[in-house]
């Protein structure tokens, strides 16, 4: 479903902001933390894809944890009052700054992505007389069959330790005095809407996961990542329910009775709460194309320029009908700077208002200051 789309509230509010529905993001953490609470599954919810303030203070009272990849996230979650045991810090380049900091928050645990990482915790946990918990991410040579640009757990992708590694790994762990080792962790990839990839990813954690406790080691946490994908183009397409995604873990996870599931959810969670909302400057007729030139471009919504990702674009102030082709763009100086080529719309104007959908996940947070723009901003559902 996406951002509700009653236009009369946003006639007389200065564009383009992002408009965010809480009461749609409420709907869908309640039904993923319902879904998964039914198998004792833990949601750490991955602050990359959006860590506007409001979205956060919603997702830390449903109770999920915090995933982060910066020692800046990992601050904002403490900030916030996610609670430290469920703060875990991931990512292939952690500087030794961070690291420091994050010891010093007393986190959850830290994803280790190479073996130097390993070292190079071990001695900073040392210098602090620290014992740090570890989860090994391994890359498990898995196709997320998504965008390649957004595939992370195949041989040629910079992310997690290779197989052939966890022998020198294992080594590493048991020389390193100051880390727990509590688990193994993947992130296979994003906007995945083919559980078959799933199913697949499990069959390789059941592996890794009998690999490391045939050398004698326990394994408490089995981190699967996130990755789930929504739906871009409603109504058309169908894609996974929260309920039919943690059912394959269910049923292809060998999971051991003291054993823990954490997922990384981002996208899934937030991605449909929020529209871009935008209004047409100049309709531009030209010999072979018409444009609409609206007042938010790459700076404010990168995907599209960055991976031609798909968003719906919709005429708010006309409704439906689907009489003119255009191509939408922005007021930015780069010909990527495009949400739609060739997109059907009713016939538009000067000052009409458009919603750019499902615009929640890697949106406000990857807008730029490229043209030296004015910084975006952000309206809630529960303040219009
Ligand atoms: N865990 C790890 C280790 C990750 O790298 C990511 C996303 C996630 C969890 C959350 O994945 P999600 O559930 O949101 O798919 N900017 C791109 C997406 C990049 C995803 C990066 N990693 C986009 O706009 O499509």
């Amino acid at each position: 479903m996406f951002a509700d789309k009653d236009i009369s509230k946003f006639n007389n509010i200065e564009t383009p902001f992002y408009y965010y529905d809480t009461n749609l993001l409420q709907k869908t953490l309640r039904t993923c933390a319902d879904a998964a609470a039914a198998y004792k599954f833990h949601i750490h919810y991955a602050l990359k894809a959006n860590f506007n303030q409001v979205l956060l203070d919603q997702i830390k009272e449903i109770g999920f944890g915090a995933d982060c990849v910066s020692a800046g996230e990992v601050r904002k979650a403490v900030e916030i009052g996610f609670d430290r045991k469920k703060i875990v810090f991931a990512g292939v380049g952690k500087s030794d700054k961070e690291i420091n900091e994050a010891l010093d928050l007393d986190i959850f645990c830290f994803n280790v992505e190479s073996i130097q990482e390993l070292e190079v915790l071990n001695e900073l946990a040392v210098k602090k007389g620290k014992t740090a918990q570890v989860a090994i991410r391994i890359n498990p040579n898995v196709d997320a069959h998504t965008h390649h640009n957004i595939t992370t757990g195949l041989d040629e992708n910079k992310f997690g330790i290779n197989s052939w590694d966890l022998p020198e790994c294992a080594e590493t762990l048991k020389a390193s005095p100051n880390l727990k080792f509590i688990g193994i962790h993947f992130h296979i990839g994003s906007q995945i809407t083919n559980l078959d990839v799933y199913k697949n990813l499990c069959v390789r954690v059941n592996e890794f996961a009998k690999w490391f406790e045939d050398k004698g080691f326990t394994l408490k946490v089995l981190n699967v990542g996130g990755g789930l994908g929504i739906n871009y183009y409603e109504p058309d397409h169908q894609i996974p329910d929260f309920e039919s995604y943690f059912k394959i873990f269910n049923e292809f996870l060998d999971v051991k009775p003291d054993q823990e599931v954490h997922f990384e959810l981002g996208r899934a969670l937030v991605g449909q709460s929020a529209s871009l909302i935008t209004r047409v400057l100049y309709i531009k007729n030209g010999k072979k194309k018409n444009f609409v030139v609206l007042d938010a471009g790459m700076t404010e919504l990168m995907r599209p320029a960055l991976y031609q990702a798909y968003h719906k674009i919709e005429n708010l102030t006309r409704g439906a009908g689907n009489s003119t082709k255009y191509d939408i763009v922005g007021p930015i100086c780069e010909s990527t700077d495009c949400f739609g080529k060739e997109v059907e719309q009713p016939e538009s104007f000067r000052g009409d208002i458009f919603a750019i959908r499902s615009a929640g996940a890697y949106g406000e947070v990857m807008a730029s200051k490229y043209n030296l723009r004015d910084a975006i901003r952000s309206v809630y559902s529960n303040e219009i």
